[in-house]
């Protein structure tokens, strides 16, 4: 028996193919989405190997098909719904668009969606709905920073992707990002900086340490220390003529000396330099509690 003939004889057994003549078929639908779905276009069953037949194919048109997949009571194909590249590259979908389920879309980008976030894939292959799309992602202009500036043209909406660099007044240093830059989900990459001030270093009389290094302040310029800055001052043992070391950051333009410290009088430091609190002996570990 050749292979026809043994097709033949499938179809006398399910009787339920009727084969239409290759006029009445529809054109088959072109375009992106129906190449993907349908089978191959053919003109007879010599287009279409020893397994298939050349028969009509609902949609697609002349295509080549499994004699059984004709069959309504066993589909060997599931059937599905077109899902574009575009949409695809677009989206993350739930779901797997076979026909009678839903899917879900959510961007890509994380931006919004415009039109249902939702659709339906129908028996007969087609989406209930349009696809939705994505909003397109503006940030807003980003926040001022006091003692500082944004350095970028003026807009009242930025691209995804455009940046924005800042900018502290002279003595004022960047405690943040230097350059932020739009998301797609119209969010600034980070908060703006901020411009933080320097410290004048509350002690004339006395030596503190600065970046380890124990000086005095009229030796330091401007007297001041940047934000962020660490002092060491000296301090007085309550009952002992030895000091010990208490440390206070400078934070934007705070700086108080330690409670502990006390401003030695001009005279002290005129007359008896040697035993300013700051040149005195350290007290040992266990003095210090
Ligand atoms: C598919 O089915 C839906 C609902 O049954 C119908 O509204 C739509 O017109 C059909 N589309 C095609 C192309 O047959
Ligand atoms: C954008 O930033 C705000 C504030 O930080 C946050 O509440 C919001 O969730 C962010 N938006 C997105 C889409 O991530
Ligand atoms: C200041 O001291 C703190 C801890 O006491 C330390 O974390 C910080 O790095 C210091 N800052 C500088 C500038 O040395």
């Amino acid at each position: 028996m050749d292979c026809a003939l043994l097709l033949l004889s499938l179809w006398a057994l399910t009787g339920t193919v009727s084969p239409q003549a290759p006029g009445s078929c529809t054109e088959r639908l072109l375009g992106e989405e129906r190449s993907r779905t349908c089978p191959r276009p053919c003109k007879a069953d010599r287009d279409c190997g020893n397994k298939r037949q050349c028969l009509c194919d609902g949609q697609c048109g002349l295509s080549c098909v499994a004699p059984e997949a004709q069959s309504p009571e066993e589909p060997a194909a599931v059937q599905t719904c077109p899902l574009p590249e575009e949409i695809i590259n677009t989206f993350s979908i739930q779901g797997d668009a076979t026909a009678g389920t839903a899917i879900r879309y959510s961007c890509l980008s994380g931006a919004d969606i415009v039109g249902n976030s939702e659709n339906f894939c129908q028996d007969n292959q087609t989406w209930q709905y349009p696809h939705p799309i994505c909003k397109k992602a503006y940030c807003q202009p980003p926040g001022e920073v006091a003692q500082g500036y944004v350095v970028a043209v003026q807009k009242t909406e930025y691209e995804v992707g455009f940046d924005i660099h800042y900018l502290c007044k002279k003595n004022f240093l960047l405690d943040g990002p230097q350059k932020v830059t739009c998301l797609s989900n119209g969010n600034w990459s980070a908060s703006p900086p901020y411009c933080r001030a320097r410290c004048l270093i509350p002690a004339e009389r006395s030596r503190v340490v600065i970046g380890g290094v124990k000086r005095w302040p009229f030796d330091v310029t401007d007297a001041v220390v940047p934000h962020g800055e660490n002092v060491t001052f000296y301090c007085k043992h309550p009952r002992k003529q030895c000091s010990f070391a208490a440390s206070k950051t400078c934070f934007d333009g705070k700086l108080q000396p330690p409670a502990c410290y006390l401003e030695p009088t001009w005279l002290q430091y005129k007359l008896f330099p040697h035993r300013l609190v700051s040149e005195i002996e350290a007290c040992e570990p266990d003095d210090v509690e």
